[in-house]
C-alpha cells in the first residue's frame, strides 16, 4: 500500500513501538490516529509527533463500538490500517496468580483487540480492503517462566491473527503478526516510564520498521507472521 495520504489506527500510539510507528507513518504522509489511557501523555505525544490523540482505554469494551466510530470519524470515514499495539504485561509464578490480574491483561490484549478489530473490519468489508498488524510477542511463540498470564494472552492473538487471515483474505483484507522480543520501552514499568534505548537490546525502532515494511508491501501479496529478534541480546 502506498502509505501516503492513507489513515491509520494506532491503539497504544503514545509511548514505545506505537508512537515510532505513528512517526514514520506520519513521515510517509499518512494521517494517523493514536490512543492511549493517559490523556496528559496522550495528548502531549500526539502535538510532538503530528498525530491525532483520541483518549480510548481499549479494556472497557463497552465503549468499544462509539469510540472505534468516533476513530473513523476522525480520519473522514476512511480507515485504511489497523494496528493493534496496545498491550499490557503483569508476570506472576503460578501461585501468584490473580483472577484480577488474568482479566486486567486479557482485557487489554485479546478482548480490547478482539472487539475493536470486530467493529473496524466492517468499514475494511465496506472498503474491500485493509490492513490489520497485531502486535504478538516472542512471547505467543513460546512460554517462559511468569509468563503464564501475557504469554497466554499473545498466545490468543497469534490464534486469532490466523482465524482472521482465513475469514478475510477473501475480502482483500491483509492481516499480520509481528513479533518483538525484548524492547526498551515503558513496557511492564510500573511509573510508565520509557527504558533508554540499550546497545544490545531492540528498539521500538526495528518493530516500526517492520511494520512500515509490512504495509508498504504491494497489495497483492503480505507476511502472515514475522519476528524480530536482538542480533546478540548477550
Ligand atoms: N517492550 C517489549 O519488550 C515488548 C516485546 C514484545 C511485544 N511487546 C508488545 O508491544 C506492544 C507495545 O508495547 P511497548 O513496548 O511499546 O509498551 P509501552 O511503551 O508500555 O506502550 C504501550 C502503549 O499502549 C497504551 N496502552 C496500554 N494499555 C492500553 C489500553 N487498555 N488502551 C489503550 N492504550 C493502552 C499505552 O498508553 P498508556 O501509557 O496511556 O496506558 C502506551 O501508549 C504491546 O502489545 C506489547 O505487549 C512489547
Amino acid at each position: 500500500m502506498n502509505i501516503n495520504n492513507s489513515n491509520i489506527l494506532i491503539t497504544g500510539g503514545s509511548s514505545g513501538i506505537g508512537k515510532e510507528t505513528a512517526k514514520q507513518f506520519i513521515a510517509k504522509g499518512a494521517t494517523v490516529v493514536i490512543t492511549g489511557r493517559n490523556e496528559a501523555k496522550l495528548k502531549q505525544v500526539a502535538e510532538e509527533i503530528g498525530a491525532i490523540p483520541l483518549l480510548f482505554d481499549v479494556s472497557d469494551a463497552a465503549s468499544i463500538p462509539s469510540m472505534t466510530a468516533k476513530a473513523i470519524e476522525l480520519l473522514d470515514g476512511k480507515l485504511d490500517t489497523l494496528v493493534n499495539n496496545a498491550g499490557i504485561g503483569v508476570f506472576p509464578h503460578l501461585g501468584e496468580i490473580t483472577i484480577a490480574d488474568l482479566q486486567a491483561v486479557y482485557n487489554t490484549n485479546v478482548f480490547g483487540l478482539a472487539l475493536l478489530t470486530q467493529e473496524v473490519v466492517k468499514t475494511f468489508k465496506e472498503q474491500s480492503y485493509g490492513n490489520i498488524i497485531n502486535i504478538g510477542s516472542t512471547a505467543a511463540l513460546k512460554g517462559f517462566e511468569r509468563g503464564s498470564i501475557y504469554a497466554a494472552s499473545k498466545f490468543a492473538v497469534r490464534g486469532m491473527t490466523q482465524c482472521w487471515q482465513a475469514e478475510l483474505r477473501k475480502h482483500n483484507i491483509r492481516v499480520s503478526l509481528v513479533n518483538p522480543s525484548e524492547v526498551a520501552s515503558a513496557f511492564a514499568n510500573e511509573n510508565r516510564e520509557e527504558r533508554q534505548e540499550e546497545e544490545n537490546k531492540l528498539g521500538p525502532k526495528e518493530i516500526a520498521d517492520t511494520i512500515v515494511n509490512l504495509v508498504e508491501m504491494r497489495d497483492k501479496g503480505f507476511v502472515p507472521e514475522v519476528t524480530v529478534w536482538a542480533t546478540n541480546p548477550f
